[in-house]
């Protein structure tokens, strides 16, 4: 029995010391985060998306494209945490989850923890008084709730919370509402087979006449929207990740896009 309880520990150090030392090799929160901590955080982002996300934030900083960032749905952090540090200290984020009000989480679609979330923030050294929480149903949620949260609007937008069309379009019409000119959305399970509501929901946005958005790029699970008169733009910043990872270019109901796959 000791001998177990030993072996455990000098096991827990030797991956303490492991984790330390290759956290060691990068100098931003950003880089440890992107290289190293992402991958002790709980959740479902793809490596693929990791990058890509990247070079996107960047053309828009270059772009003179400002504001925070936003996530519905934020389980326990693991691409909340990537968003807040791409748009830095300076721009402040909101995340909004149900947390500790899962009962209304009608879809089992993740299950937010505060706890975990702010202990996974702590770890990745994310400014916490730049970030706001908000324990909401994103059905009672308001565009303007989070300008007011990010002290204007946001330049991106994940959309991952309840996977029901109703939700995907509520959810969606939130993002579009909170938006920068030239920011952009991602939307989570487009194509999973086990999250049919989401196609439903974005098919259903996208027809609507009012609809501001479209698609421009598919990045492993993730559906990117931005304003049309922005998607050429976005489009061809990702061209520099097509010597290294499967890639198409298609259309979606019309809509150029990129595609990257690994
Ligand atoms: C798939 S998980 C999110 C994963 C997260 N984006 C990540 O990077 O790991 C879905 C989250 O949405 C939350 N959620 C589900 N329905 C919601 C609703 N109606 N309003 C707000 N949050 C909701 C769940 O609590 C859960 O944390």
């Amino acid at each position: 029995m000791l001998a177990k309880r030993v072996l455990k520990k000098a096991i827990r150090e030797a991956r303490g010391l492991r984790y330390r030392g290759a956290l060691a090799k990068y100098n931003t929160p950003l880089d440890q985060y992107m290289n190293v901590g992402i991958g002790q955080v709980g959740g479902w982002l793809a490596h693929d998306v990791v990058f890509p996300l990247q070079t996107l934030a960047d053309a828009q900083t270059s772009a003179g494209i400002t504001g925070g960032a936003a996530e519905i749905g934020v389980h326990h952090g693991q691409l909340f945490i990537l968003l807040a540090l791409l748009v830095g200290d300076e721009e402040r984020s909101v995340a909004i989850d149900l947390f500790e009000r899962q009962a209304e989480n009608s879809d089992g679609s993740g299950k937010g923890d505060r706890e975990i979330f702010e202990q996974n923030m702590a770890d990745a050294s994310v400014a916490r008084s730049q970030i706001e929480l908000i324990t909401a149903n994103s059905m009672d949620v308001a565009a303007e709730q989070i300008r007011e949260s990010v002290n204007g609007p946001v330049r991106l937008f994940s959309v991952d919370g309840g996977h029901t069309p109703e939700l995907t379009i509520n959810d969606l019409h939130i993002a579009e509402a909170s938006l920068a000119e030239g920011g952009l959305v991602i939307l989570d399970d487009v194509f999973s087979s086990m999250w049919p509501g989401v196609i439903e929901g974005l098919l259903t946005y996208l027809d609507l006449p009012q609809t501001l958005l479209t698609p421009f790029a598919f990045i492993g699970n993730k559906t990117l929207l931005a304003h049309p008169d922005r998607s050429q733009f976005y489009r061809d910043a990702l061209e520099g990740y097509t010597p290294y990872i499967n890639n198409r270019k298609d259309t979606f109901f019309g809509h150029p896009v990129t595609i990257l796959r690994a």
